[in-house]
């Protein structure tokens, strides 16, 4: 379906908006994209529930505004389970992943200035322009010049920007779980990195503590709210400490797995719900019962659309009658208290069947799609809570692991298996492991 649908869109053709040039997902498979000298090890969607290692040409400068980037760090994020298992559409095998990556400036165009070869950066995971509408707003996450994807445009009446290694869906651009990656508009998409923060610290400027501080400020947690968050992955766990740091009295998190002990051991003052051991209880009816009968004042969402938790939408799913289910955006309006907050910041795709619409009206449940996160609203300001030791990006790195055995580390990350949750990648590139940082792991 998801490789139909890129043939779908092609049909239909790109728009004419793009700034940059699409669909370059891997090198060695279009026209003057690599250099043929230069080999370079990446990993690649190979069809669903298949990725894989892959020798691949080296990128190239195409446009005057690109940076080569040298790859030194990167990671596997909850997202790319979505492009793993095909629920985010217009993948082609061969595309190479990941959109969180740090490096080193290898080559940059004529028309790069404010960066130089030799160079320390993290990339944003979005790809934007950094003069149309939005990113003037720094709002860069919806840049209207670095995605021409009509079938994103028809769907969703309006689109993202491009992404990198995140499908023709969002513009088709080569991703970063790779030795080198093509950077468009350098300049504007790459962060200098200072000395004091290691790239074990900096790669997570690229999405996570980003998405996580916009999930929260997004959604409006203010000073003595009371907040639970589905999902105790890398991106609830950072949504939970950020919670607080804007002022939660309390953070209740939500799941149903390792996650939750590794939560009450690594986060002791926030308290948790295993709704796999619930019983007859309900997680709404659990959280009014913690929450003085009324519930959470803001909840937030930081699973995903694609998990299913009942028969019904699990069929539902599979029969293609929605995209995405509904169970826990409707938890969380019903645990909401009267006139709270809900943000959804876990990924959606499509449309969803039975949504609890009636509450959502008559208790005045604000439900707000907080949408990919523009990154670059917020790197500057995390970066520099990250040098004064505000936040700490180690605290849900769970392994150390090599950019070799990634296709494994994909499968690990996917069962949750081996207590993975956040990894680092590194690469032949990399630097020796910063003080903090977990021993590495081979597979
Ligand atoms: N909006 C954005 O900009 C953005 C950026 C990055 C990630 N994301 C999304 O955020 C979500 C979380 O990312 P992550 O890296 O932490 O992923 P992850 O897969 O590591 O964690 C997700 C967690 O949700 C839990 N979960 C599943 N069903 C649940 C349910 N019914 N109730 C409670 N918990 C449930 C899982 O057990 C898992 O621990 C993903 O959907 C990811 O795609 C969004
Ligand atoms: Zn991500
Ligand atoms: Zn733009």
């Amino acid at each position: 379906m998801s490789q139909a649908a890129f043939k779908a869109e092609q049909a239909l053709g790109h728009g004419d908006n793009a700034a940059t040039v699409q669909d370059i997902t891997n090198p060695s498979q279009h026209e003057g994209a690599g250099d043929p000298n230069v080999k370079m090890k990446a990993l690649a969607w190979m069809g669903k529930n298949k990725v894989e290692m892959i020798e691949t040409q080296k990128p190239v400068i195409m446009e005057p505004r690109d940076v080569i980037l040298k790859i030194t760090g990167s990671t596997v994020c909850g997202s790319d389970l979505h492009l793993l298992h095909g629920t985010v559409v217009e993948l082609q095998k061969g595309d190479i992943l990941g959109h969180e990556f740090c490096g080193i400036v290898d080559e940059v165009g004529s028309e790069v200035t404010k960066l130089k070869k030799g160079q320390r950066v993290v990339a944003s995971f979005q790809i934007a322009c950094g003069d149309c509408y939005y990113c003037k707003q720094k709002l860069s996450s919806q840049c209207e010049r670095t995605n021409a994807n009509t079938l994103e445009n028809g769907m969703y009446g309006g689109r993202t920007a491009g992404m990198f290694g995140y499908s023709h869906f969002t513009g088709g651009f080569a991703g970063g779980q790779s030795e080198y990656t093509r950077v468009p508009f350098g300049d504007v998409n790459l962060l200098p990195l200072p000395d004091d923060v290691p790239d074990e610290k900096g790669l997570y400027l690229s999405d996570v503590l980003a998405t996580s501080w916009h999930c929260v400020v997004d959604t409006g947690v203010k000073k003595g709210d009371v907040v639970a968050i589905w999902g105790a992955g890398p991106i609830g766990q950072m949504a939970a400490d950020f919670s607080l740091m804007n002022g939660a009295s309390r953070v209740i998190m939500i799941d149903s797995n390792w996650r939750v002990d590794y939560v009450k051991e690594k986060y002791p003052h926030i308290e948790t719900i295993d709704f796999s051991k619930l019983g007859k209880d309900s997680v709404t009816s659990k959280l009014k019962e913690m929450c003085g009968g009324r519930g959470p004042d803001v909840c937030l969402e930081c699973a995903a659309g694609e998990y299913a938790k009942g028969w019904a939408h699990t069929v539902e799913m599979a029969l293609g009658l929605e995209t995405d289910t509904s169970e826990i955006v409707n938890e969380m309006i019903t645990s909401a208290r009267n006139f709270g907050s809900c943000g959804i910041t876990g990924v959606y795709v499509g449309f969803t069947n039975h949504f609890n619409i009636g509450s959502l009206m008559e208790r005045g449940i604000r439900l707000i799609g907080n949408g990919q996160a523009p990154v670059h609203l917020y790197w500057e300001s995390l970066l520099k809570m990250v040098q004064e030791g505000k936040i700490d990006p180690l605290k849900m790195v769970s392994h150390r692991v090599r950019l070799e055995d990634l296709d494994k580390v994909y499968y690990q990350f996917e069962k949750k298996a081996d207590g993975m949750q956040k990894v680092f990648a590194e690469t032949k590139f990399s630097a020796p492991a910063c003080e903090g940082s977990p021993s590495l792991t081979t597979y």
